[in-house]
């Protein structure tokens, strides 16, 4: 490893407290450009998490300081109410609709307990194992991701429930079990479901249809909230501007959102019905930084880019190539990749180890440190799949580039030069 690296990682390891650690790989950052992230011995590595989905666009699109940044909450903001202009309109279904702003994803997953239990005057919600919904206590409290929180801060927020998730390959008793599991609950108690309807850490696994359609018109009957996490897949990554936009006359009362929204600032944000979002009053859910000017001009001046045709054409072109590069690598090596699972721009590989002595997990690992030294940055989620979400924007010269790269690095996997 490089000297430079190797000091700052061992600064890092120093100075910076353990719960802030995500990263398998050895990459200090120091700057980042476009598609690129660059390292402090000035290697670039393609980023095929896209900011871990915060920077769809790529870094510095513009770069320069006419954004502004005036945080101020005791007064209305002339970029919040443009941009909450924008977002109320896309809306699922076209359903008048308003908007809290607040500041990450995981507070508006808060929110959304909050406002469920405020909507309903009933205290149950229900999510589904393996979900990831943030760190704050609500959203850890709705997070049962394996491996990701201990819980040596328990007890957690009660009233929340966990019911298998069932992916698209599940069968009709799979589903049948968890309808049974859910009306085990009374649906006339409960507040809200809270759907991840592609469950990112987990593989990107698109929820079956029939669990969504089964579980939305358990919601409607018994007058619970429904409400979809698109922090990571709003905004086009999977396809349609929001993931649950994939599951047809499914109309949700919030959905929540953050990373993306705040084009490299933070902010996150619940957007619901009207009379949803009329349950809470003032200061409920509110942040000195919710809403932040420069965020909402930065995230205006996304949305106006990701709305232009040339962005749209590119992004369905984008898709389709990169099904077929994930399809063609599938087959290429059948022993290492089992499956890749996901939609749009948002794709989970799984890596089987051929080898008696280590585990499917090793195995993903070594392939992804491959990539890197080969100067792609991907990450391991779950147990052993690679994250593949690149840069919705991406060249398709750059896109083949970096599945080139994965290739080569199965390659060396499989041929055991790794
Ligand atoms: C689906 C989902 N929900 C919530 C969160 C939490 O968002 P944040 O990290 O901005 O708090 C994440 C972050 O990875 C996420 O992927």
């Amino acid at each position: 490893m490089n000297k430079i690296v190797e000091k700052y990682l061992a600064a890092d390891r120093e100075l910076i407290a353990p719960v802030q650690h995500i990263a398998e790989l050895p990459l200090v950052v120091k700057n980042a450009e476009g598609p690129y992230l660059i390292s402090a011995e000035n290697k670039r590595y393609l980023d095929f998490t896209s900011g871990a989905c915060t920077m769809s666009l790529g870094y510095g699109i513009k770069n320069d300081n006419e954004f502004g940044s005036f945080p101020f909450p005791y007064a209305s903001g002339v970029n919040q109410i443009e941009y909450a202009k924008k977002l109320t309109k896309k809306f699922p279904g076209g359903f008048l609709s308003q908007i809290a702003f607040s500041v990450c994803g995981s507070d508006t997953n808060d929110a959304a307990i909050k406002f469920s239990r405020a909507y309903t005057g009933r205290q149950k919600i229900v999510t589904f194992e393996g979900d990831y919904h943030g760190t704050t206590f609500g959203a850890a409290s709705l997070t049962t991701l394996p491996g990701r929180l201990s819980n040596k801060f328990a007890p957690m927020v009660g009233e929340i429930y966990s019911v298998p998730f069932c992916d698209e390959y599940a069968d009709d008793g799979q589903i049948d079990a968890v309808i049974e599991k859910i009306k085990a609950l009374d649906c006339n108690t409960i507040a809200g479901f809270i759907v991840e309807p592609i469950q990112g850490d987990m593989g990107m696994l698109p929820m079956h249809q029939r669990l969504m359609h089964e579980i939305y018109s358990l919601s409607r009957k018994h007058h619970c909230a429904f409400i979809a996490d698109e922090v990571q897949m709003a905004f086009y990554r999977t396809g349609p501007f929001f993931s649950i936009e994939n599951y047809p006359d499914v109309f949700p009362d919030a959905v929540t959102m953050g990373k993306h929204i705040g084009g490299g600032i933070p902010l996150g944000a619940i957007l619901g019905r009207k009379d949803f979002m009329q349950a809470l009053g003032p200061c409920e859910h509110a942040f000195s930084m919710a809403g932040n000017s420069e965020a909402c001009a930065r995230g205006l001046y996304n949305f106006n880019l990701i709305e232009s045709k040339d962005f749209q054409d590119n992004l369905h072109k984008n898709i389709e190539i990169l099904q077929n590069e994930l399809n063609s690598l599938q087959l290429k090596y059948p022993s290492v990749i089992e499956k890749y699972t996901g939609i749009g721009l948002a794709y989970g590989l799984w890596v089987k180890s051929i080898s008696s002595s280590e585990d499917d997990n090793e195995a993903c690992k070594k392939i992804i440190k491959r990539a890197f030294d080969l100067g792609l940055y991907t990450m391991r989620i779950g147990s052993n799949w690679i994250r593949i979400e690149p840069m919705l924007n991406l060249d398709e010269k750059l896109l083949k580039e970096g599945m080139a790269i994965l290739d080569r690095a199965v390659a060396d996997y499989s041929e055991h030069r790794i």
